[in-house]
């Protein structure tokens, strides 16, 4: 268990490069460059960075699990500027006992009644989505699985539909690629300086957003069918704090952005990657189908486990001390970063033999240890979204098999490649396809559906 302590500081070791070279190597080839640390220095050791200060990274199951469980007194999140694009209604601005209040409020929505009516959804987006995709000519999936992913979120979470919905599509794309860049922009360039300045434009952008997502939680509370909606935005109007509060109007809207920027991206990278990987694995894309024609899920969710550990798309999850801690025999000062390597956790030969294959069988009958398998982090901030997004990636894939027959290839793998949000397939995740003509293919939502609970 993590403590407080007054002991020396006794850090793991870890180069000594200046700042800013270390900050540019990792930037320049973030993949690899942490997988040269992890050789060199083992499963902990320091890096000194830009923004992030002094961090110690690790990525043993026991040292992630003490992370993780480390009390809300001596572990919090680090600063971001996602916060303060995102407003201070925002996960991304909350720590502490305000975060766990609300948690508490937003989790329930991705674990209940709702999740029915997702699936459909999302079904419903893949069907639209790929009416139009091409046979026998390859093409990239990841913008097509970018207009799922977004869709599914605006219906699903913001419960929207109709020329909304229209409006939004179109809107959101433009405004959270632009968000996304002014957040990593210093606070003085993102201050409101006039309609050419980034922060005018941006706030421009946010009166837009503010403006449709007032029309649809009116739209929602003026429906007959109030009560029995599912929609997230519903779900967060309808929640009540233990004090029996309600969550203000503007925080759920910093809420429903912070869901899609969190949300959007991290999904369609995921699929794009679930399609690089079953290509170049035609023993497994048949297997897979096979199981979908007989109204299976356990290799699909497996699969899905695996694509996750062995190409994840977030590779970080940052904390910062509150106070001087001990976290397994390291002592690491107060304000300090703390950080776990998802993509060493992942990589490693102790929890995952062979790590190197990609081996959907591994998670068969065996669900992945939380501590070693940790693609949506842990703890206090472990991704709320998490049972939403397997859902997706679940309903997307089973739908994508019964519709298509994919052509594998023996191109070498695409490359990692850097989106600013998360890491997708450097070549956008090609695909070649031909339509299946089963008896499978017209029945919509016809496959027994899956529990997303778990993962
Ligand atoms: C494959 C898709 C996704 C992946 C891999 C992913 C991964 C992650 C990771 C690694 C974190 C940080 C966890 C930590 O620090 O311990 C996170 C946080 C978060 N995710 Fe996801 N995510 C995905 C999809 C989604 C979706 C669909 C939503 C919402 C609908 C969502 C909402 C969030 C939010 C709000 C947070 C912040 C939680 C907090 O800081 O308290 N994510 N996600």
């Amino acid at each position: 268990m993590t403590t407080a302590t007054t002991e020396p500081v006794r850090l793991p070791p870890g180069p000594r490069a200046p700042k800013f070279i270390q900050g540019i190597a990792l930037l320049a080839a973030r993949h690899g460059a942490i997988a040269v640390l992890g050789q060199r220095y083992g499963n902990s050791f320091t890096l000194n960075l830009p923004v992030f200060g002094q961090t110690v990274v690790v990525s043993d199951p026991v040292l992630v699990k003490e992370l993780f469980s480390t009390s809300r007194d001596l572990m919090g999140r680090p600063t971001n500027n996602l916060g303060d694009v995102l407003g201070a209604g925002s996960m991304f601005s909350l720590d502490g006992d305000e975060l766990l209040e609300r948690r508490k409020l937003l989790l329930p929505p991705f674990h209940g009644k709702g999740m029915r009516s997702y699936e459909r959804i999302t079904e419903e987006e893949v069907m639209r989505e790929i009416a139009n995709w091409p046979e026998g000519r390859e093409f990239e999936t990841l913008e097509p699985m970018m207009r799922i992913s977004l869709n599914t979120i605006l219906r699903a979470v913001f419960g929207a539909e109709g020329p909304a919905l229209d409006e939004l599509r179109t809107l959101m794309p433009v405004a959270v690629t632009f968000g996304s860049r002014i957040a990593l922009m210093p606070a003085r360039v993102r201050r409101d300086l006039g309609p050419w300045s980034p922060g005018g434009r941006f706030a421009e952008y946010r009166r837009r957003m503010d403006a449709l997502i007032d029309s649809l939680i009116a739209d929602a509370r003026a429906d007959p069918a109030y009560k029995q909606r599912s929609d997230v935005l519903t779900l967060l109007l309808q929640a009540r704090y233990e004090n029996g509060e309600p969550i203000s109007d503007e925080h759920i809207a910093d809420e429903l952005l912070t869901m899609l920027v969190a949300g959007h991206e991290t999904t369609s990278a995921q699929l794009a990657w679930a399609v690089e990987r079953l290509r170049r694995h035609p023993r497994l894309l048949k297997r897979l189908t096979d199981e979908v024609d007989a109204g299976g899920s356990e290799l699909r969710l497996a699969t899905i486990a695996e694509v996750q550990r062995t190409r994840p798309v977030l590779t970080a999850a940052l904390r910062r001390t509150k106070k001087r801690i001990r976290l397994g025999d390291w002592v690491i000062p107060e304000d300090n970063t703390v950080m776990a390597s998802i993509q060493l956790a992942q990589a490693s030969e102790q929890s995952f033999p062979d790590a190197e294959s990609f081996n959907p069988d591994r998670f068969v009958g065996a669900p992945p240890n939380p501590f070693a398998w940790i693609p949506f982090g842990g703890g206090m901030n472990r991704c709320i979204g998490a049972a939403f997004a397997t859902m997706e990636m679940d309903v997307a894939l089973r739908t994508l098999l019964r519709e298509f027959r994919f052509e594998p290839t023996d191109a070498p793998g695409e490359r990692r490649h850097s989106r600013g949000v998360a890491i997708a397939p450097g070549r956008g995740g090609r695909a070649v396809v031909y339509r299946r003509k089963t008896d499978a293919s017209s029945r919509a939502d016809s496959v027994a559906v899956a529990d997303h609970g778990s993962t």
